[in-house]
């Protein structure tokens, strides 16, 4: 049984294949964080709490003369704020007399068959009619003194070895209470030193992993951008110090939300740590009337005793088979060509239809038309919000363009970024209040514009509307959404005054419902999210667009680290990669035209460059490209992905296995090369060791688990930033 409850309701299991997740409501009603690790058998662990009389952390009014009674000290599953555990809590509440304390006890429970659903946001939902069976444990807790009251929601993902977290507040009182902060999940470690793995970075150098021990000062990634943001990523690992990429003990957290968000990990004065995670405290602010609900978003938990592969592998599954969905969650995407490094604003019918041509006959198959095709879009300085087709641009309407893409047999792409608005716009003359801007203050700009309030009706009604006309008038298969700036100047003209802290949240559940509305409209779209490159690469957007432009940085070698970094929670299937030009627009370096195919592969396969001007002898390279696409499909996409190397070695290495286990590919390349080269050796994963394969590199027959034993190393060395594919193939 996946939830297995004892002690007469007390006492909460949440069994996974190899992992156990388990709570006590202890004599107080505190629900107890007691175990998250290997699988148990259920016993209450309880006692594994040492109490203690710990000076300074002081006792609840029940513990009477019982000294070794602290919410300071005890491991557990709703930390709540002003009532004595002074370590991070998850909730905070203003009640009606300005108090803030929050006491949340445990009052019941329920066990319901299937995955929760989180109202307003994605979260994992179940396969075809629930069949995998997930299901869920609520857990109902009562404020103390107020009616306030909370449920903690968990999913038990059986076979994919993970548990969800996520919480609703409902204010079952006569009185407004303000909810100040409202965190998904905390994980308390009663033991052990823990390392914490962020991927930070900033625009076109996204997701750069680090790893750092957990000590008792506070380590904290978040956003407060309006955007899960590209510097900091919302997924965290906390790893054993000994931890690596085949051994130990870790835990992943992986927030299902693209707005403000916070995740920290710290040590308390015992040793004891504690992560959490969350929407970002910072700019919240929620008022909840009588009867109202709020949702907070989804927590993905995933716990591996075999290394941070094993954890990659386990959110790998659950994103792309419970999280994506639609027609492409597992339709092989087409390969593309984005018109924006070929041409920027610079295109008109004939260079589109003459990139178009081209690629047809190269074997590619969609053209996605870029920015500046709408309004008075000649740069980025204007137009955006103004979603009416160019046609003077365009040399005829959409459709007749959309026509003719279709009719070389390929299919048409369009570009949105429907949450911005330029001051020079007809809609921002129109509607100069459906822009976040402060009464009495100028608005800060960024790539010269502003950002529309989504948290609206009126300008989410607008913004449908016009995007449902163009959709409807050109047969478009794909829209890139993008987002090209982070939001401030927070002030709505709808949530006025002390409601202005709901809106980054409002605005967000804004976007959601927007993209919802419109996959309903138009099922057979192929979405791909996109904020800048990876700013709003996050679980929640994989629900609606099953890709997202990875990086704004097309360079290669710069896309190994941003790659990697991706690949610990997100599956390769989700990483839009293009082959660009060389000199690389945006680092300017030299690389081989197979080495860019070769790193793009490893990704949702695309180009991004004018390809009218390729040699012949790229022309054909291109069309290798497309073939080993297609060839490797079910090992990049479908198969097990293996980090064969860290960074900062002389060479970047990974690999796929598919699923019977009967062929497997590496990527190689070389990141730097010196005189008199040392030999470049690398391990072989994800084999049957039962098995015999023949590798490409040197025709050698051997067992899969000599291969997984021995390694390989190649014959020669590669050049600086020339990739070999090397294949293992069962005989
Ligand atoms: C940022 C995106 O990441 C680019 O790929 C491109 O679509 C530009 N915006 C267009 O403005």
């Amino acid at each position: 049984m996946a939830i297995q409850v004892e002690m007469d309701g007390r006492l909460f299991n949440l069994h996974t294949k190899d992992s156990t997740y388990q709570m006590v409501a202890d004599q107080h009603g505190i629900l107890l964080h007691t175990w998250y690790g290997k699988r148990i058998d259920g016993e209450n662990l309880a006692d594994l709490i040492f109490h203690a009389d710990v000076g300074f952390s002081g006792n609840p009014p029940e513990a009477g003369e019982n000294r070794k009674y602290s919410l300071d000290a005890l491991p557990q599953e709703l930390p709540s704020d002003g009532v004595g555990d002074y370590r991070e809590s998850c909730i905070s509440l203003v009640h009606e007399d300005g108090s803030m304390a929050a006491d949340f006890r445990f009052e019941s429970y329920e066990i319901l068959p299937g995955a929760y659903q989180v109202k307003g946001m994605p979260a994992l939902y179940d396969g075809a009619q629930g069949a995998d069976g997930s299901m869920t444990l609520v857990i109902n807790m009562r404020e103390r003194a107020s009616k306030v009251a909370v449920q903690l929601l968990y999913g038990v993902f059986e076979e994919e070895n993970v548990i969800t977290r996520a919480l609703r507040v409902e204010n079952r009182g006569e009185s407004d209470v303000i909810l100040e902060k409202c965190l998904s999940c905390c994980l308390d470690f009663q033991f052990g030193e823990y390392d914490m793995i962020t991927f930070s970075g900033r625009h076109a150098m996204e997701r750069g992993f680090e790893r750092a021990r957990i000590r008792h000062a506070r380590q904290e990634v978040g956003s407060r951008r309006g955007t899960s943001s590209h510097q900091y990523n919302p997924s965290v690992i906390l790893c054993g110090p000994d931890a690596t990429e085949n051994f130990g003990d870790c835990y992943g957290l992986c927030l299902v939300y693209s707005s403000n968000f916070t995740a920290s990990a710290q040590m308390d004065q015992r040793g004891q740590t504690r992560a959490v995670m969350g929407i970002h405290p910072e700019h919240f602010s929620f008022r909840l009337k009588k009867g109202e609900v709020f949702d907070a978003p989804q927590v993905i938990l995933s716990y591996s005793d075999a290394g941070l592969a094993r954890l990659s592998h386990q959110y790998h599954k659950i994103l792309r088979e419970h999280m994506c969905r639609g027609k492409y969650q597992f339709a092989r995407r087409p390969v593309l060509l984005n018109n924006w490094e070929a041409t920027y604003f610079n295109f008109n019918k004939e260079k589109l239809t003459a990139l178009a041509r081209q690629a047809a006959e190269l074997g590619i198959e969609m053209l996605v038309l870029d920015d500046g095709w709408f309004g008075k879009r000649e740069d980025d300085n204007s137009g955006l919000g103004d979603w009416f087709v160019n046609e003077k641009k365009l040399g005829g309407t959409l459709k007749e363009l959309g026509e003719e893409i279709h009719a070389l047999g390929m299919k048409f792409g369009l570009w949105f970024e429907p949450e911005m608005i330029s001051e020079d716009s007809d809609l921002y003359r129109a509607h100069p209040d459906w822009a976040l801007t402060i009464p009495g203050r100028e608005p800060n700009r960024s790539r010269n514009q502003l950002v529309l309030d989504m948290s609206r009706e009126d300008v989410r009604e607008y913004l449908f509307e016009r995007m449902t006309d163009i959709l409807e008038h050109a047969p478009i298969d794909y829209v890139k959404w993008d987002a090209n700036r982070s939001i401030c100047d927070i002030y709505s003209h709808v949530y006025t005054g002390d409601r202005n802290g709901e809106v980054y949240h409002r605005f967000v559940l804004g976007v959601y419902d927007l993209l919802e509305k419109l996959l309903t409209g138009f099922p057979d779209l192929l979405l791909e999210g996109c904020s800048g490159g990876g700013g709003r690469f996050d679980a929640a957007m994989l629900y609606y667009s099953p890709q997202i432009w990875c990086s704004d940085n097309t360079d290669a070698v710069n896309r190994l680290s941003i790659q990697y970094g991706t690949s610990f929670f997100y599956p390769v299937s989700s990483m839009g990669a293009h082959v660009s030009a060389v000199p690389n627009h945006q680092t300017g370096r030299v690389t081989p035209f197979t080495t860019r195919g070769h790193v793009a592969l490893s990704g949702s396969f695309g180009y991004e460059l004018d390809i009218n001007k390729m040699t012949e002898e790229e022309k054909e390279l291109v069309k290798g490209q497309i073939a080993d696409f297609y060839k490797y499909y079910s090992l990049t996409h479908e198969g097990t992905y293996y980090r064969l190397t860290g960074l900062n070695e002389r060479f970047c290495a990974w690999e796929f296995v598919d699923e019977e286990k009967d062929h497997a590919l590496e990527t190689l390349v070389m990141t730097s090369r010196e005189g008199n080269p040392l030999p470049v050796h690398t391990t072989v994963k994800g084999l049957s060791p039962e098995k015999t394969y023949r590798c490409s590199e040197n025709g050698h027959v051997r067992s899969g688990r000599t291969w997984m034993n021995s390694g390989l190393t190649l014959s020669r060395v590669p050049r600086e930033y020339e990739s070999v594919l090397i294949e293992w193939t069962a005989v």
